[in-house]
């Protein structure tokens, strides 16, 4: 637990309520860097009709030691429900050499990927993705990342320009399952998905990974798994 720490909640004014615009959910791999500051505005200082949507600061308004994002969104019910000696954080610049690629691995294909070509995707999350990507990881008690997630955040027309929040890359190393460190993951998502403004948080998964995202919460809609949040 000591890790946490080290995170503390951002020095940069950055208001994770209203995050950063994100891309279609999609295109996580592949868009190009968004505008920094395409969002006006709110109607407090314009007279704007539109919801008190704040502009996220432009790239780079961010210190270099923030964290992703504001280890705060992670609620500490899910801290204490950990296994004795693992910890939950945002994923940290660092996590390229602790093992986060090594845990994706357990889920798909990731491809030779350098340290730095890494370190460049990371950065680019923290700061001209600023607010649209929440990483985070689980680590042992030697530090190693055994398990990760995100949720991406897409800012909408609809819905009032609602937001929803994606779930992707769900993972736990092979050796680490069975420990409700899956469970722990979707439940802190699920919790920073609503915290920063979503309405409903969704995700896409095999048929046979139902019944775990059953046992987090989530139900069969359509295609997909989601859960509505209350308002
Ligand atoms: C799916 C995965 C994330 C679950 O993580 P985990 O830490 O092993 O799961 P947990 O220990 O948190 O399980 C929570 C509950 O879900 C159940 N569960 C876990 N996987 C399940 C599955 N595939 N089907 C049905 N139930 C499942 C557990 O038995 C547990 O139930 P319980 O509360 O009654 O004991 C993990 O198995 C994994 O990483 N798999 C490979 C990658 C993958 O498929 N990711 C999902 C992509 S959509």
């Amino acid at each position: 637990m000591a890790t946490n720490a080290l995170w503390t909640p951002d020095a940069g004014g950055h208001n994770e309520l209203h995050p950063y615009p994100g891309p279609r959910r999609r295109d996580t791999a592949t868009h190009p860097p968004l505008p920094t500051n395409p969002v006006k505005p709110s109607s407090t200082t314009t007279g704007n009709p539109l919801p008190p949507i704040s502009p996220a600061p432009a790239s780079t308004d961010q210190p270099p030691k923030a964290p992703l994002f504001s280890h705060a969104l992670i609620p500490s019910t899910v801290l204490s429900a950990l296994p004795a000696g693992y910890s939950m954080r945002p994923l940290a610049r660092g996590d390229y050499t602790k093992g986060h690629l090594e845990t994706l691995k357990n889920l798909t294909t990731v491809g030779d990927v350098s340290e730095a070509a890494w370190t460049e995707r990371y950065e680019w999350m923290r700061t001209s993705g600023r607010g649209g990507y929440y990483c985070l990881v689980v680590c042992d008690e030697s530090e190693r990342v055994v398990g990760t997630g995100c949720v991406v955040v897409e800012k909408k027309f609809i819905h009032n320009l609602g937001s929803v929040g994606h779930i992707e890359d769900i993972v736990v190393r092979k050796d680490q399952q069975g420990k409700k460190l899956g469970l722990r993951i979707i439940e802190a998502l699920d919790h920073i998905s609503k915290e920063v403004g979503c309405y409903k948080t969704i995700l896409d998964c095999s048929e046979a990974n139902e019944g775990f995202y059953v046992k987090c919460g989530y139900k069969r809609a359509g295609l997909e798994m989601a859960h509505y949040h209350d308002k």
